[in-house]
């Protein structure tokens, strides 16, 4: 069976939610927050050591400004109330991603990230303002300037998931089959899985549905 490290989660159809129960978009995300809750909980039962969660891409930035600032709100709260317990849970939340938000969101992520550090139990990542493409240029424009030699380990060690194994899952709820800009060069051998339920909707038990079935998964990594 198949042991579980890394689980990668593009949580997407909040908005849908929001739409679908004659509600707002920004509804759908608060609901989302609490999937998210969820998640992490069941990730700690399962004993796994990384959970990455798509929370805002660099695209995102496209979208109406009442929503951007409701979803900063919603992270700004998340953090302020609930970042003692997750220390307490011996949590670590590392942000993946360029820190380029106002002044309170970054010293709150850095002190977030700060208070948590040598946490061991889980640890999440958050992506935010992430893309995956300027990532990997980052990471060949500082492997050249510093004339280091163009192999797979020097562009994975100048990535955002530095020392931070691949994913061995991608989960993608609300019924869409892309990758949207996530983590392009840490998926080459993940196992995806896409669900149809929007995120809000997305419960335990379907959390570990995926995570049974990835466990009688043969992997071949190329071979047979
Ligand atoms: C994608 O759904 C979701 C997002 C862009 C935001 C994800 C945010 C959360 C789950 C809540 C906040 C999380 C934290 C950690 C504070 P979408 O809006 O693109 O949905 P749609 O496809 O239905 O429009």
């Amino acid at each position: 069976m198949n042991s579980i490290k890394h689980v990668a989660i593009i949580m997407d159809g909040n908005g849908r939610w929001g739409v679908k129960h004659k509600k707002s978009r920004n509804l759908g995300h608060k609901e989302g927050l609490k999937t998210v809750e969820k998640i992490i909980k069941s990730s700690i039962k399962n004993k796994i050591r990384y959970l990455t969660l798509y929370a805002f891409s660099t695209e995102n930035w496209k979208r109406p400004k009442k929503e951007i600032n409701f979803l900063f709100n919603l992270l700004e709260n998340f953090l302020i109330n609930k970042i003692s317990e997750l220390n307490k849970q011996n949590i670590k939340l590392k942000i993946i991603g360029k820190k380029r938000f106002s002044k309170k969101i970054n010293q709150l992520l850095n002190k977030s990230e700060k208070k948590t550090l040598k946490n061991k139990r889980l640890q999440i990542n958050l992506a935010l303002n992430y893309g995956s493409k300027s990532e990997l240029l980052q990471s060949f424009n500082f492997v050249c300037k510093n004339k280091k030699k163009i192999n797979e380990k020097n562009i994975s060690k100048y990535l955002f998931t530095q020392n931070i194994p691949d994913p061995d899952i991608l989960i993608r709820t609300g019924n869409t089959q892309r990758l949207s800009n996530f983590l392009l060069w840490q998926l080459a051998y993940s196992e995806i899985f896409f669900e149809k339920k929007l995120w809000p909707d997305f419960t335990e038990n379907d959390y570990n549905r995926i995570l049974n079935k990835f466990k009688r998964i043969k992997r071949n990594y190329g071979n047979i």
